[in-house]
């Protein structure tokens, strides 16, 4: 089990003050989210706390950081530096923090482009990110938030599309495994209404019975 107090102390010395709020408003998130969905609560915690701990220095620092680390970065991690910093974190949370579970390890791999069939825990550090407390308003943010607490794939489905619009309007590089988790969970949405639409019992039926 993760010491998380010893973490936080950690933590605390190498994030800014900014970071350091964000973090601990990604781990109360995910221990909620856990609770909801029958998570393990302790592997939430840890994943919350950690998901950001590559997160610190300029993008060049991280770049170095994964050198040392021996972490490959493909071309498109370089063009987007805030990829950058979940790879490096997976292995920071192995190396320096001593996790172990690779549940965890991912989660916080895969924690800003998601990707298909995410694991429980995946999902929730992914919206634990995007809806904590301190986040600033944005488009759609107010929905995702309740749809967490509702429907987990749904919030995955608007959450990926809601940052897809975003990096678009904004004229940045839109990663591809964003993009992929977007088509992975809308196609699973537009099929869930479907067999919805099959197994409804028709209005006649319901009359009859
Ligand atoms: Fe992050
Ligand atoms: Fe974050």
């Amino acid at each position: 089990m993760a010491d998380l107090e010893k973490i936080q102390k950690k933590l605390k010395k190498k994030l800014d003050a900014n970071r350091y709020r964000h973090t601990l408003g990604v781990m109360y998130t995910a221990g909620a989210l856990a609770m909801r969905y029958q998570e393990n609560l302790e592997d939430a915690l840890t994943a919350g706390l950690l998901h950001d701990c590559g997160k610190y220095g300029s993008v060049k620092d991280q770049i170095r950081l994964c050198r040392k680390n021996k972490l490959e970065l493909s071309a498109e991690e370089l063009k987007i530096p805030a990829l950058i910093h979940a790879k490096l974190g997976a292995r920071l949370a192995q190396k320096k923090y001593h996790i172990e579970d690779q549940r965890i390890l991912d989660a916080i791999r895969y924690h800003t482009t998601g990707r298909p069939e995410m694991s429980i825990l995946d999902k929730i550090i992914y919206l634990a990110d995007y809806i904590e407390p301190h986040r600033k308003m944005i488009p759609g943010l107010s929905e995702i938030r309740r749809l967490s607490y509702i429907d987990l794939d749904q919030a995955v489905c608007n959450c990926a599309d809601a940052t897809l619009r975003y990096l678009q309007k904004a004229g940045r590089f839109v990663d591809p495994m964003t993009q992929e988790t977007y088509a992975y969970y809308r196609k699973q949405q537009f099929q869930k209404e479907e067999n919805k639409d099959k197994f409804e019992v028709p209005t006649n039926v319901k009359d009859i019975c």
